[in-house]
């Protein structure tokens, strides 16, 4: 016998029901972020390997042991993307958007890649939702993303989540602390383990991100980037603080949030859940005004985030679940094979009407098909027999309620109409 083929290690298939779920997040952050002006973009799952070592920096575990990169068939090095808006920056340059109004203003959704070692919350394929905003500077638009953010999660029925929020400075700011820290951990470089002995020559930062439970107890010791930020970033990242309190947002300052990618500056803020266990963020962002600059471009200062979509539904509120993973609403069943063409055409007159309705073609036993309106978790069962079908009626078994009616066939679509729209339970 041949060996069956599997799926790639850390990919998944997404399944009915969920991907009922899937698309119903996908239409709320499509319906949210419109109504900020936002706009989709869909960039290339493929990109030159150079755009990510340019953006996300070759120093970032992204760059250095996630990526899936491979020479396509004249040798150029391409990759499949690990994150979106790198892409973005690419695509605002070679289609000069920068021509049109500024912010602007864009969003994505889908597939990236990582080479990760999988586990709970981490694949190798996983989708996320982003935002963009380029093209402006000020505080104001670090304030808008999130409150757009936090609106789109409490759409979804989230309660709880917490932004956390630092600020990384200008250049200025990041290249003095740079310096101090460099010099603090070169001081205490015997109480760092592999990982961070590396990143202390290549971005010495990223310490201050350690999961290390040792290294955690030095980082709390180390200079605070706070004290080295120039007057312009401190008064940026006040501003931005007063507005997110005036406009109701939920946040918590981390100093020693600084964020995976290279490409940050100023802002930056991740969302996390304690539900999803060690890997809890569900979300990243910040600011990054100098991406566009190294990218060959003017200086554009921009700014989002990139939801993960697996984590995200992984603890998506059980009260959007229950709205949205809706079977169909009923089933129709023939007693008879002579009635299985009428059950056709009663099914079809009510999915004209925007009803969800499975049919029936085979005849079956009441106990079958009582168990399979039970597995489909359809509410009502349409029962066609010989009588019913000659006086036009059709009987209507409710199974929330127990209860049972015969009633004329071009009432039922009145029946279930307010059902299948929410009107009524
Ligand atoms: P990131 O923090 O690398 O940021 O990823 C954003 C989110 O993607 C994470 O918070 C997490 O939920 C999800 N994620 C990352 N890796 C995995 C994985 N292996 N499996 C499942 N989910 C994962 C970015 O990607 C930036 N591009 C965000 C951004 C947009 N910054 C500015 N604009």
């Amino acid at each position: 016998m041949s060996k069956s083929i599997k799926r790639v290690k850390g990919t998944r298939d997404l399944l009915p029901p969920e991907t009922q779920l899937w698309a119903a997040v996908e239409a709320e952050a499509r319906e949210i972020f419109g109504t900020y002006g936002y706009e989709e973009i869909r960039t290339p799952i493929i990109e030159s390997t150079d755009l990510f070592v340019r953006t996300v920096g070759e120093s970032t575990d992204i760059v250095g042991k996630e990526m899936y990169t491979f020479p396509d068939r004249r040798g150029r090095s391409l990759t499949l993307r690990p994150e979106t808006t790198a892409s973005v920056a690419r695509a605002f340059l070679e289609n000069r958007l920068n021509e049109r109004p500024a912010p602007t203003k864009l969003f994505y959704m889908g597939p990236q890649f990582r080479y990760e070692r999988p586990q709970e919350g981490r694949y190798r394929q996983f989708s996320q939702i982003g935002a963009e905003l380029i093209g402006d500077g000020g505080p104001f638009s670090d304030a808008e993303l999130l409150v757009m953010l936090t609106r789109f999660l409490e759409k979804l029925g989230f309660s709880h989540l917490r932004v956390q929020l630092n600020t990384l400075g200008d250049e200025v700011s990041r290249a003095n602390y740079r310096q101090v820290i460099h010099a603090f951990f070169s001081e205490h470089s015997d109480q760092l383990g592999e990982d961070s002995q590396r990143r202390l020559e290549t971005n010495p930062l990223r310490i201050l991100d350690t999961k290390v439970p040792a290294e955690r107890a030095l980082v709390e010791r180390a200079p605070r980037l706070k004290e080295h930020l120039s007057e312009e970033s401190r008064e940026h990242f006040a501003c931005l603080c007063r507005l997110l309190d005036s406009f109701g947002v939920d946040y918590s300052l981390d100093e020693t949030l600084v964020r995976g990618l290279d490409y940050y500056s100023h802002t930056v803020f991740e969302i996390v859940d304690e539900g999803l266990g060690a890997q809890n963020a569900l979300c990243g962002g910040g600011r990054y005004d100098r991406l566009i600059r190294d990218l060959g471009g003017p200086e554009v200062p921009a700014l989002g985030f990139a939801i993960g979509e697996d984590r995200l539904l992984a603890v998506l509120p059980e009260s959007f679940r229950r709205e949205h993973a809706a079977p169909p609403l009923a089933l129709v069943a023939p007693l008879g094979t002579v009635e299985v063409e009428a059950g056709m055409r009663l099914a079809e007159s009510l999915r004209e009407l925007g009803i969800s309705v499975v049919a029936e073609y085979r005849t079956q036993k009441f106990k079958s098909l009582f168990k399979k309106v039970d597995r489909l978790g359809c509410r009502f069962l349409l029962l066609l027999g010989e009588d019913e079908v000659a006086a036009g009626k059709v009987t209507v078994k409710d199974l929330h309620e127990r209860s049972q009616v015969t009633l004329p066939q071009k009432d039922v679509a009145g029946l279930l109409n307010p059902i299948q729209n929410g009107v009524t339970s």
